[in-house]
């Protein structure tokens, strides 16, 4: 097994060089020989406690975007509607203390506090992210299996479905509470039992061997690869099993546009674009020069998902 050659990341970067390599070196280390801490310079006023795991970094022929844009061009609107925004906007944000509330048709309803969650078994996952505006990357995610948090919970024979929400901090999130009023707050998403269960589906802690950025969802964020971006809820308090279909942000805000599955589909046009192809971003020299690339279906992970859907009318079901 062989750890990707990330492309280096910024001076201005969270971590000092020297910190990150030595963090990789030990990820290889841990890749060689079993899990391993990875202690890197402390951020704020705390060190970053990411363990990792042996992944799915080898043989899955993708090359990583590079991390300068996988954390500088991104969509968190609870900080602003521009791709710089969430960057330069999201200092005051503080992802420390914080507690995840896991709840709703479950026996056993608990709390889990970020430290718990962080040093849980983590291992990181080499995925594609399409996001429904039509431009993609490639992000290695440090995380776990969702469905080794619902597990524990054990869900009732009644749960359907899972519901997530973000935080609601509009003294921390100027998004929040801006005048524009883009989406109801706090940000919610769903999924079907079976596809928060599905072993793809992971809740993110940290990207590129390190602690999730405030930009990327700090501290927790979801990540489901075979769907648009939008489903890929940052910055999560509160999951719940229900019986019902759970309110989603972006299907209440236009619902013609972002449907509740949101499957990344080439063959479903978004009303206002198309779906077939996509943007690499940071590919090839870069915003502008990066060649538009076929998008697949399911986002390339039709092969352990496809059933999931099996008998359904994805046009409808979009
Ligand atoms: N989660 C919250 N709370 N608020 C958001 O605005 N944007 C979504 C998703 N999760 C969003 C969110 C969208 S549209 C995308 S494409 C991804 O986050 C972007 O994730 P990234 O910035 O880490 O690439």
């Amino acid at each position: 097994m062989r750890l990707f050659d990330y492309p280096r990341p910024a001076a201005s970067d969270i971590t000092p060089e020297g910190a990150y390599l030595s963090r990789r070196a030990t990820l290889a280390a841990g890749l060689a020989g079993g899990a391993a801490w990875l202690a890197g310079a402390p951020r704020g006023a705390w060190a970053d406690p990411l363990r990792a795991a042996p992944g799915a970094l080898s043989g899955t022929g993708l090359t990583p975007t590079p991390f300068q844009d996988a954390t500088h061009y991104n969509n968190f609107y609870e900080f602003g509607l521009e791709k710089t925004d969430p960057a330069e906007r999201s200092g005051d944000f503080h992802p420390r203390p914080w507690t995840v509330r896991v709840e709703g048709l479950v026996a056993r309803p608990r709390t889990y506090d970020i430290d718990a969650l962080l040093a849980r078994p983590l291992e990181e996952r080499l995925y594609r992210m399409r996001c429904v505006e039509a431009w993609s990357m490639v992000i290695p995610w440090i995380g776990f299996a969702l469905a080794d948090l619902l597990k524990e919970v054990e869900p009732l024979g009644s749960a359907k479905y899972v519901a997530f929400e973000s935080v609601l901090r509009p003294a921390e999130m100027p998004g929040q509470d801006s005048m524009l009023h883009v989406l109801d707050w706090p940000y919610a998403e769903g999924l079907r039992l079976d596809e928060a269960m599905h072993p793809l589906t992971i809740l993110a802690v940290g990207l590129y061997g390190r602690t999730l950025p405030n930009q990327n969802g700090a501290p927790v964020r979801l990540v489901v690869p075979w769907k648009y971006g939008f489903k890929g809820i940052k910055s999560i308090v509160r999951i719940r099993l229900t019986e019902t279909r759970p309110r989603t942000a972006w299907n209440d805000r236009a619902p013609d546009e972002y449907g509740f599955y949101a499957n990344v589909n080439p063959a479903v046009d978004h009303p206002r674009w198309s779906q077939a192809t996509e943007r690499p971003i940071g590919a090839r020299g870069g915003f502008f020069g990066a060649a538009r690339q076929p998008t697949l279906p399911f986002n390339g992970y039709a092969e352990q998902v496809a059933g999931l859907y099996a008998g359904m009318d994805l046009r409808r079901n979009f």
